[in-house]
């Protein structure tokens, strides 16, 4: 079928990107459903920094590629082997497809499945196949098993998680990727605990998410850090107790004298930048610890003093999709957002008609949004 697609065939473009624009509007091509996939009209896509990432250069992904990770849609039809979703099912995307049989898998790691990981590293679904085309027949390739930038996409059963919640696509989008990884990071990656003080540097809808998983989940102090005024006030209006600015001087002895006992417990990184890692890092306690979900650029090395990690028994971890098990943990943050103990819709910065993508890209870049999600309906 015949479907409207946002293509990116070049990375590194110049901005401003609603002048330069990276992506490129057109009618492709999109196949029928094979063994094990699923057609899904796309009615809600966010526009999140690892898209920013792939256009700007700073995770390089195969081209040409129809970008969109984060997105909520609609069954429309099942090709065979399908038994768990039906046409008319409401689902949301996973952006790392869980294959179900790895050891990852079966270890409860579906992050890292290894077929998954493998084809979003190629830009195929994880059987290898690819169902888009463009105009000259040339193949597109799929950003995360997922490629929501389009009015449809062809996706793995494995790549879906099924909602039965009311809860609108645009609100919804945004569980696939900011409130999983944001939530998931502070529950499941750092295994916070009620009472622990907990700091989180780089508040964009990553970040954000996981402020509010964090008092939900009942830290005693959340202090927030960016280098951007905006966002320390917006976060301070969601919840947070105290706001710094890393850029500052003194801002870590600042937090570990004024506004902590020597420290976070936690300090969780949503930036994508190695000084907010650092900056991280310097502020965690004896004994705490500092997660990262940020990707700089692969290149991008971090400089630690091995015996401060040894002498003060610091533990470092990184946190991909959250350390979440996506089929169980969308469905549970969604029911505390409907019980309005996970207020995720005030992420939602703006919603967007699918011409405004490059206009989008660029405020987000700007520094200018927290969450913007395109409406395809
Ligand atoms: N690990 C995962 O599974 C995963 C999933 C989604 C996104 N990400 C990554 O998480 C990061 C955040 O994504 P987002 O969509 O929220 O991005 P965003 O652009 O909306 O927000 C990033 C924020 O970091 C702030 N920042 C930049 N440099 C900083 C510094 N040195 N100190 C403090 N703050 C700084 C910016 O001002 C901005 O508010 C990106 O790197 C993205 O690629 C990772
Ligand atoms: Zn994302
Ligand atoms: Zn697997």
């Amino acid at each position: 079928m015949k479907i409207k697609a946002a293509v990116l065939y070049e990375m590194g473009k110049q901005r401003p990107y609603d002048k330069s624009n990276p992506l490129r509007i057109e009618e492709v091509d999109l196949s029928t459903p094979e063994r094990d996939e699923v057609l899904v009209k796309i009615h809600a896509a966010g526009l999140c920094h690892s898209d920013l990432s792939v256009i700007d250069g700073n995770r390089p992904r195969p081209l040409p590629m129809v970008l969109g990770h984060e997105a909520a849609g609609e069954v429309m039809e099942c090709g065979p082997g399908v038994t768990n979703l039906k046409p008319d099912d409401r689902v949301i995307f996973s952006y790392v497809p869980s294959c179900g049989h790895c050891m990852p898998c079966m270890t409860g790691k579906p992050a890292l499945c290894e077929p998954g990981g493998a084809a979003n590293a190629k830009g195929t679904l994880i059987n290898g196949g690819i169902r888009l085309k463009n105009k000259d027949l040339h193949f597109l390739n799929h950003h995360l098993g997922v490629s929501a930038f389009a009015e449809y996409a062809i996706v793995s059963k494995h790549s879906l998680i099924k909602i039965t919640q009311a809860v609108p696509y645009q609100i919804a989008a945004l569980f696939g990727c900011a409130v999983l990884t944001g939530v998931g990071a502070v529950v499941n990656t750092a295994k916070m605990v009620a009472g622990q003080t907990v700091l989180i540097v780089g508040l964009g809808g990553v970040g954000l998410a996981a402020l509010l998983g964090a008092l939900s989940s009942g830290a005693g102090k959340v202090i927030v850090a960016d280098i951007n005024r905006q966002k320390r006030e917006k976060a301070l209006e969601l919840g947070a107790h105290v706001a710094i600015d890393p850029s500052e001087p003194n801002a870590i002895e600042k937090l570990k004298e004024e506004y902590t006992k020597g420290g976070a417990d936690i300090a969780l990184e949503f930036a994508g930048a190695v000084p907010a890692l650092e900056f991280a890092f310097a502020c965690t306690k004896r004994g705490g610890t500092t997660v990262t979900a940020g990707l700089p650029h692969p290149s991008k090395r971090l400089e630690i003093s091995p015996v401060v990690l040894v002498g003060e028994e610091r533990t470092l971890k990184g946190s991909y999709l959250g350390s979440c098990i996506p089929s169980r943990d969308i469905p549970a943050y969604m029911s505390l957002y409907q019980s309005g103990r996970l207020p995720v819709d005030k992420l939602l910065s703006q919603e967007l008609q699918f011409e405004q993508i490059n206009k989008g890209l660029e405020t987000l870049a700007a520094g200018e949004t927290i969450r913007q999600v395109i409406k395809f309906d």
